[in-house]
């Protein structure tokens, strides 16, 4: 399935059609199946989107009750740390969502990285296996993509890009540089849907790189489930690098 790519004109148009998207797929898979797993990345892109989960029209239509949050990496710094991105996702909505804590499934922290990736996979396994699924499979995964190409916490040259068995594991890099815990791309690839996030000029570089570059060398370009619906949800400023004909293909949406 080719990605689709959605075309906002600013940030804030973003952050409301990514809550849109959220709201949208939420209900899908509520009346579908009753329940609705989605995992967050953290970064500052989705924050704006975030907020507004809890505002109206979000707020009292998205179905909370049988929503469960996962998140798609963590730094390995205490929850109250600016650069947490359950901390961020906290102050951003999870408080303010009528959302109950036994449905809140952050990575752990305070512990060894290694220990940490070890409890959060167990943790996929017990969840996933309630649903009768031996496989972690999200209904859908957030993310988003540095400059320098990499998502979630999978970074460019990192041996956890050719992890092929683990579902959670531990690396440290980014910015900040620290420990982190991130999914692989077994689980990653396995989501039914995965909307990209991608704001401002500074991400139109890579953001053409990952589009228009047929040799997938950066981490994002490495995203390619088998059948999962994927969206580019991205602002015109990262998408001005884009040539008019991806921005025009039938997958090429302006909004
Ligand atoms: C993290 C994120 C990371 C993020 C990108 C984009 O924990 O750092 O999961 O993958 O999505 O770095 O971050 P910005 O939205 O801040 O550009």
């Amino acid at each position: 399935m080719d990605p689709r790519i959605i075309i906002t004109e600013g940030a804030q148009d973003l952050a409301t059609k990514g809550a849109g998207l959220f709201l949208q797929k939420a209900l899908q898979c509520n009346d579908r199946q009753g329940h609705f797993v989605a995992a967050f990345s953290g970064g500052s892109t989705p924050r704006a989107m975030n907020r507004l989960l809890v505002q109206e029209p979000f707020l009292s239509g998205i179905p909370w009750k049988n929503i469960h949050l996962f998140w798609v990496d963590e730094r390995m710094v205490p929850y109250d740390d600016p650069d947490s991105n359950y901390g961020a996702a906290r102050t951003d909505f999870i408080d303010a969502a009528p959302i109950s804590p036994d449905k809140l499934h952050p990575i752990p922290v305070g512990t060894r990285p290694e220990k940490g990736a070890e409890l959060y996979e167990e943790e996929l396994r017990l969840f996933f296996r309630r649903f009768k699924s031996d496989y972690p499979s999200f209904d859908l995964l957030l993310l988003g993509i540095g400059e320098d190409g990499h998502t979630a916490s999978l970074f460019p040259d990192h041996p956890a890009l050719g992890e092929t068995r683990r579902w959670v594991v531990q690396v440290k890099g980014g910015v900040p540089d620290v420990h982190r815990i991130t999914l692989t791309y077994p689980v990653i690839n396995r989501a039914a849907t995965i909307i990209f996030l991608a704001s401002g000029r500074q991400k139109a570089s890579v953001l053409k790189t990952i589009m228009e570059d047929p040799n997938p060398q950066l981490p994002a370009q490495r995203i390619r489930p088998e059948s999962a619906e994927v969206i580019w949800l991205v602002d015109r400023d990262a998408a001005a690098l884009l040539s008019e004909e991806i921005i025009t293909s039938p997958s090429g949406q302006e909004i």
